[in-house]
């Protein structure tokens, strides 16, 4: 029997410690209990509101409708041929759990996703990234319930409209899904991604020639640790805001006045993605705290709670980064953390 809690503070609930309260709240850790919550939500005509790992999640408002907190675990095997392997993940199991588990049998495809927070679930719905590798790399599947009918839908890469940290599951389906499984097609024989960043340095600084996924994987935690909070001991959210893609012409106009700044290709062949990091370091926000919030020391595109920030703190601080970026750079950047 599906246990249903009133007015609950989701605060806990998210890596930033910012929220308010959930008019009903059930933590799924069966799919029989996420039918059983659907019909509940039907009955007192409320919206169902998805919680993974909180880790991508500013929540400004107490939300009048039944958040389900994905508890569904469990990692297995479902096919094998020659070169691949396609791994099957409940949707409230850790991402990097997942990841350990084929990083540590040598299977190639997620190793520049180790240590990405928050749950399988929430991985597709903005086609997390980093060093590289997006998350649609190794997508093959996956299974929802349509949260209006109750009824399953597998979704194949086509389906999910992967892009730059968006899908399907953040625009025509936003919130329409539970996402209850998630399969990973993995290879064998993986080519490695080694050209983003400082991984290549780290390597050879340790003296790592040839290095085996397992390596690769322990290389990516070392970069992440060097330069990303540990949401356990200072919360934040990751990346706050997208890296803007902007046309050539504005990149030229802008390469004049700040020769220095960086680009990297972007979703379409005329425009070029800039580091909102440089942008909001490059505004004087990098370390700079505004009372119990602040752009973090290391890397300015990580907004920081100190302890106890306010919803109102928080949003006022977003808007004022945003209109500094704006004033000096003539660029817009947006949130990537989901803010309801
Ligand atoms: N930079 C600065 N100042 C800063 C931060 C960055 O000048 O304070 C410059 C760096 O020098 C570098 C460039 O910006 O040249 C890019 O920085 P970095 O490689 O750290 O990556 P990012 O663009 O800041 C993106 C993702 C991260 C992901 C990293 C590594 C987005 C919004 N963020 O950050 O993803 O881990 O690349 O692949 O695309 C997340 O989504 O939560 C996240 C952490």
């Amino acid at each position: 029997m599906l246990k249903i809690l009133k007015q609950v503070d989701l605060t806990p609930y998210t890596t930033l410690k910012i929220g308010a309260k959930a008019a009903y709240f059930a933590v799924i850790k069966e799919e029989n209990e996420l039918k059983e919550a659907i019909v509940f939500a039907r009955l007192h005509d409320l919206p169902i509101f998805v919680l993974g790992g909180g880790s991508n999640l500013l929540i400004s408002r107490p939300l009048k409708a039944l958040v389900l907190k994905n508890e569904l675990k469990g990692v297995s095997v479902i096919k094998e041929s020659r070169s691949a392997v396609w791994v099957e993940a409940r949707s409230g199991e850790w991402w990097s759990s997942l990841v350990y588990f084929t990083v540590e049998r040598g299977w190639g495809g997620a190793e520049n996703l180790y240590y990405v927070p928050g749950t399988v679930g929430a991985a597709p719905v903005q086609n997390i990234g980093a060093y590289g590798v997006e998350l649609k790399d190794s997508f093959f599947s996956l299974r929802a319930l349509d949260l209006k009918t109750g009824k399953e839908k597998v979704f194949t890469v086509k389906d999910c409209a992967f892009a730059y940290r968006d899908s399907i599951f953040k625009n025509k389906y936003k919130g329409r899904y539970f996402i209850t499984s998630l399969v990973l097609k993995l290879s064998k024989h993986p080519v490695l991604h080694l050209d983003y960043g400082d991984i290549r340095v780290k390597l050879s600084e340790q003296g790592i020639k040839k290095p085996n996924i397992k390596q690769l994987a322990e290389i990516i935690r070392q970069i992440r640790d060097s330069k990303l909070p540990n949401p356990s001991l200072l919360a934040n959210a990751g990346s706050f805001f997208k890296n803007p893609e902007i046309s050539f012409t504005n990149f030229k106009k802008l390469q004049k006045k700040f020769p220095e700044i960086k680009s990297f290709p972007a979703s379409k062949a005329n425009l070029l993605k800039i580091p909102a990091g440089w942008l909001i370091e490059g505004a004087g926000f990098k370390g700079k705290r505004f009372g119990q919030i602040g752009m973090y020391e290391k890397q300015a595109l990580i907004l920081v709670n100190y302890g106890g920030a306010s919803v109102k703190q928080a949003l006022a601080h977003i808007n004022r980064v945003q209109k500094a970026v704006f004033k000096k750079f003539g660029v817009k950047i947006e949130p990537e953390v989901n803010i309801i």
